[in-house]
Parts: C-alpha cells; structure tokens; sequence
C-alpha cells in the first residue's frame, strides 16, 4: 500500500517530477507506489512550451505557437498510470520568456512592449490553445490549474501588494492582471477544472491580507476556487501556529485548499536532524488533514532532485532520500495517513 492508497478518499498525494526522473526505474516505481497526483516542475512553465522559432514562422502577431513535447512525457506518464495533474502554470512573472511580451516577437534587450489590448489577446489566445491541447489530448487527467502564480510581493511596497518588479505582465495589464488572467481561464477550462492562485510565503502577513484582498472579489465572481499553498519550509519555520492559523484564514473565505509545493529545507541528514524533520512532516501532515487540504504535492521525490539541493551544498527535504530509500519523515507520514 502506498501513501497514495492510505488517503484515498480523502486527500489526493502528488510529487513534482522531471521527464528525466521518470526515466529511472526506481523513481519511477515510486512515483507510482505512492502519488495520485503529479505536477511538471517546469515542463509545463511558458517558457518551456512557448516556441519562439514556431511563433515567428506563423506570421501570427497576437497567438504564440507551442512545443508540448516534454510536457507529453509526463501528461501520457500519469495517463498510463492513473494518475491525476495539477497543472503549473499558466501566468507568472518568472520563466515566461520576454519576447512574448514584444513588438514582432523581438528578442532585442530594449524591444518596446506591445499595447495592453494586444497583450491582452496574446493571453487569451496563450491559455485557450493550451487548456484546449491538453485538454484535448488527455480527456480528464487534469483536475486543476496554477493560472496566477506568486503575483503578491509585499517587499515591492505597491499598496495592495502587486508584484511589480520583474513583472511584464504587470507592467503592461497592471493591478488588473489577475482578473483577466482568471477570466480566460474560467472561460477555456474544462467542466469540473478548478482553478488556482498560488504562492510562497503564504502563511505570512501581510502577503496573507494582500493575497485574500485580491482573491475576494475573484472568488465573489465566481473566477477562483482555491489557494494554492506553495509551502517551502524550513525546519523550525513558520511555527505551526501561524501556519494552521494560515489554513484556517483561506479557508474561511470559501477557497479550496491544495498543499502545492512541499519541502521542508533539512541541511543536513544528521539523525537528530532526520528525527526533526520527521517530526515537521508529522506536524504538517496533520494540519492539513484537520485543515481539510484537498490535494498535497511535494516539490520533488527524493532529495537529490530537489531544487534546494546544490552541487556544493546538499539538501535534504523530502520524503526518500538520495538512493530513493523511505526516510524517517516518509514512515511519519505514512502513520498520519493511516489514522
Ligand atoms: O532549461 C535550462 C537548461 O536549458 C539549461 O541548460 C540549465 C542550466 O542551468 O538551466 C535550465 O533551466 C533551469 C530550469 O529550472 C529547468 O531545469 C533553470 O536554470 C533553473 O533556475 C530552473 O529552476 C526551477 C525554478 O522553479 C525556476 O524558477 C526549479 O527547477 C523549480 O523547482 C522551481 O520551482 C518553483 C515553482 O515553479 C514555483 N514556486 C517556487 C518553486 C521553487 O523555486
């Protein structure tokens, strides 16, 4: 029985995942043992699908063209082996090649921006070929989307939080990127589709009140349904009072809660440090359950694949460690489950 197994039911339990690792046989089978869910750790991102060479040759001005190849690998892995995605993502600021917000498609460094009305056709057409290719392409397999993404940076000091730094989306749409980000979304997805803002840091005020500031009046139209809690921790924070009192806050709006981005960021696999993670699994875990969490990725499957781990310093934040052998937080997982 896997952990998959252990909350069905109740919960779906999902990793991030490479089309490299699910090449290798061990991590592979325990992609399988285990998840119900998988999301692309970047096989799905803009500027891995976007393809420039495609785009200019179709002569199109308002309509990037795609290469879903890499995505392809993943989606039809999941379809052959039941496995539901969440799909990440569609707008974000980060990864989202410049040359799609240009005049003629321009790499140039200082090529001008188009207008707003075209970026806004740019977008709708953006997420209605992509909601519609995959949608097409495997009936049924995706049960949600990311289609705003860490759009709230309270450290850019805008007076409702806006991530306006670094953001070519909001440097062109401005304060109204979410709606319209949301508004094609609700439009092109698929029946039963739900769709999703996510973000880091999310249990932390003020990016909390800004983040439910602009979900409440999406929520009101009927344009969001849930919050997507990224949750990169580290071992001794947040505390787990300021993260439940997270999940209580979003939810008590009405939004559907998803666990998106797991790890907890272990520095060391000391036996006292493996213990403590452990013990911050165990804790997260239950939050969630109590919570009512929907769905729980991890942002990877084992620690040599994570994102947190540098050649130069080796992390170890997840569940299986380097070989793909359970940890001791992958057992304390499992017995939260089994209650
Ligand atoms: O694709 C290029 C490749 O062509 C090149 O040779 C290689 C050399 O470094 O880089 C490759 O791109 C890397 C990309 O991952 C794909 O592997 C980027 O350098 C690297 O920065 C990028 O990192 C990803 C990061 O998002 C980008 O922001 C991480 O793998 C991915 O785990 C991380 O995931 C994000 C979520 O999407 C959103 N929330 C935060 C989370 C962690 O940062």
């Amino acid at each position: 029985m896997g952990l998959k197994d252990l909350c069905a039911g109740s919960m779906l339990i999902g990793a991030a995942v490479t089309p490299g690792l699910l090449q290798n046989e061990r991590y592979a089978e325990i992609v399988k043992n285990e998840f119900s869910s998988i999301t692309c750790e970047n096989v799905m991102k803009p500027e891995s699908i976007m393809d420039f060479d495609a785009t200019v040759k179709s002569g199109q001005t308002d309509r990037v063209m795609f290469d879903f190849s890499e995505a392809d690998k993943v989606l039809s892995f999941a379809r052959d082996n039941g496995i539901k995605v969440r799909a990440h993502t569609l707008i974000w600021h980060n990864q989202t090649p410049r040359w799609f917000f240009t005049e003629d498609w321009s790499k140039a460094e200082d090529a001008p921006f188009v207008s707003r009305e075209k970026l806004l056709k740019r977008m709708e057409n953006f997420i209605k070929d992509e909601m519609n290719y995959f949608n097409g392409a495997y009936p049924g397999l995706i049960y949600c989307w990311d289609v705003l993404n860490e759009f709230i940076e309270p450290d850019n000091n805008h007076p409702h939080g806006c991530r306006v730094r670094k953001n070519n989306w909001f440097s062109i749409l401005g304060e109204d990127e979410p709606r319209y980000a949301f508004t094609f979304a609700r439009r092109y997805a698929a029946p039963g589709q739900k769709l999703f803002y996510n973000d880091y840091n999310e249990y932390e005020q003020p990016k909390r009140d800004f983040i439910l500031s602009t979900l409440r009046p999406l929520l009101k139209d009927g344009l969001v349904d849930g919050m997507g809690l990224q949750s990169h921790l580290l071992p001794d924070y947040p505390g787990m009072d300021e993260y439940r009192r997270a999940i209580s806050d979003y939810a008590a709006e009405g939004l559907s809660l998803q666990i998106t981005e797991l790890d907890i960021k272990s520095l060391s696999e000391s036996e006292a440090d493996d213990e403590l993670l452990a013990r911050r699994y165990r804790e997260v875990f239950e939050a969630a359950i109590g919570g009512g969490v929907e769905s729980l990725t991890l942002w990877g499957v084992t620690d040599a694949q994570s994102w947190l781990s540098k050649p130069d310093r080796p992390a170890y934040p997840l569940l299986f460690d380097r070989a793909g052998k359970e940890k001791k937080a992958y057992y304390a997982v499992r017995e939260i489950l089994s209650k």
